[in-house]
């Protein structure tokens, strides 16, 4: 069997790489990794445990009891992280996590841990991962690297919506207080910030729909 390419997809919040990666792997048949998730997936477990999140010790304790899995649905054939054992997806977008994960998400020994996780899940090719630092850190090596932007005003409103379909209610002044402060703590951090590879193709896709920057990505490596 032929190996499988790994795609790299990185950008700030709202920028579309959700909804573009998940379509793009399951219109290749590779595996969706929202590397986010695991992020959120730490932060809402580090919550329920009552641990002070700007603190590594008690941080780096609860990380010795959680393990990643991916899991296939027989039903829908997706493949859905599990956390220690459990779906943690329905709580990933609690306004909670939301406000918290950017903390945990700039704990050394959080990203250590997750990077190891995500270069493990990519090790024998075939995934869409998704996140922040995928292309720097994670998996400079992958065959294909993407950084997507988007108007300020289009990340709000593609956010608004997914938190809405997520049953969450955020008001406009939250949303755009958790937004900006988000981006500025990723772009900030010193360990795996938010950065493009030199060697990714930025799309901007203020104005493109999801097919339309699929398209994109597969002309631009004549795989269209
Ligand atoms: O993509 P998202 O909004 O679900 O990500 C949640 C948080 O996790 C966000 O603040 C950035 C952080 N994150 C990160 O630091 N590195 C990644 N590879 C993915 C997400």
């Amino acid at each position: 069997m032929p190996r499988m390419p790994n795609f790299a997809i990185d950008g700030p919040a709202g920028s579309g790489k959700s909804t573009v990666a998940r379509e793009l792997a399951r219109r290749l048949g590779l595996i969706y990794i929202d590397t986010g998730a695991m992020y959120r997936a730490v932060t809402y477990f580090a919550l329920q445990a009552g641990v002070d999140l700007e603190n590594e010790v008690e941080l780096d304790a609860l990380l010795n009891e959680i393990r990643f899995s991916l899991v296939r649905n027989l039903k829908s054939g997706t493949v859905v992280l599990w956390c220690s054992g459990v779906d943690v997806s329905p709580h990933l977008r609690e306004k909670k996590v939301a406000c918290n994960v950017s903390k945990v998400a700039a704990a050394t020994s959080v990203r250590s841990y997750l990077v190891q996780y995500q270069q493990l899940f990519a090790r024998t090719g075939g995934v869409v991962m998704e996140g922040r630092d995928i292309g720097t850190v994670v998996l400079p090596d992958a065959e294909y690297k993407f950084f997507l932007t988007a108007s300020l005003g289009m990340r709000l409103e593609r956010r608004g919506k997914e938190l809405q379909a997520a049953g969450q209610s955020f008001t406009e002044e939250e949303l755009r207080w958790e937004l900006t402060y988000r981006d500025e703590m990723d772009r900030k951090r010193e360990v795996g910030p938010l950065k493009k590879a030199p060697d990714a193709v930025a799309i901007d896709c203020t104005y493109l729909t999801v097919p339309q920057v699929i398209d994109k990505m597969l002309e631009d490596y004549g795989g269209g």
